[in-house]
């Protein structure tokens, strides 16, 4: 039983074909993001993919916004087309597999989580994904990226990549180490996990109970979407 996991991203698309234990078969393949990121060309770009990646049976899908039973609510990083768009259902017909959809922070952290306690996933892309668990348990629709931080702005305008090109490294990373210690008191968590793109520009020392997980976890988490 082989999963085609795919990542869609606001720079980026990216797929892997996983065994059932979740182990990589394929290298990470990937191709741009289409501009404008209609439903029509980002499907297209991963029929593409998904037809270089060889045999699989079933595909996973990790989406920018809010998802709800396959349909996707929102896409602040894609367009307005998204909302309400049914993108299993389309992409089954499409590959003629069975899809599931989840929010790609939520795939993240079920690829990154230790099952123990109350943990907080954050990603640092296009967008600032989160995602909260406890005791493995998923916490469904967690949008920190569009509250409020700080100076009248959310933590996704403080320090989504927009904001990264903007205002430079150092003050992100100025940002970046306000918002964890904001969150530490929000949430109380045992441990967060940064992830996505842009972790890798993080040049302050974290706090012992957070670790920085790599990129292609956003693709391995996939395989849970699997196990029910
Ligand atoms: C979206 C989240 C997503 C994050 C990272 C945000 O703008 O609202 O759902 O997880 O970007 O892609």
């Amino acid at each position: 039983m082989r999963t085609l996991a795919v990542d869609i991203g606001g720079s980026g698309i990216k797929v892997i074909v996983l065994d059932e234990a979740g182990e990589p078969q394929t290298e990470r393949s990937r191709v741009e993001t289409p501009a404008p990121a209609k439903p029509e060309p980002v499907i297209d770009a991963i029929a593409s993919l998904a037809a270089a990646a060889g045999e699989f049976d079933r595909v996973s899908v990790g989406f920018p916004g809010v998802v709800r039973d396959g349909v996707t609510k929102t896409a602040v990083n894609l367009t307005p087309e998204w909302i309400g768009f049914d993108l299993a259902t389309v992409l089954s017909d499409r590959l003629g597999k069975p899809v599931r959809v989840a929010n790609d922070a939520d795939i993240q952290g079920m690829g990154a989580i230790s099952g123990k306690g109350v943990e907080l996933v954050i990603t640092l892309g296009t967008g600032f994904g989160s995602a909260l668990f406890v005791d493995g348990t998923l916490v469904p629709n967690l949008e920190l990226g569009h509250h409020p931080f700080r100076k009248g702005e959310t933590y996704e305008e403080q320090m989504g990549r927009a904001a990264l090109d903007k205002v430079g490294k150092e003050k992100w990373n100025n940002r970046l180490e306000k918002a964890i210690a904001s969150l530490q008191h929000l949430f109380n968590y045992d441990s967060l996990y940064i992830g996505g793109g842009e972790a890798k520009k993080i040049a302050f020392e974290l706090p012992s109970n957070t670790k920085i997980v790599p990129n292609v976890t956003g693709l391995l988490g996939g395989i849970a979407l699997w196990r029910d």
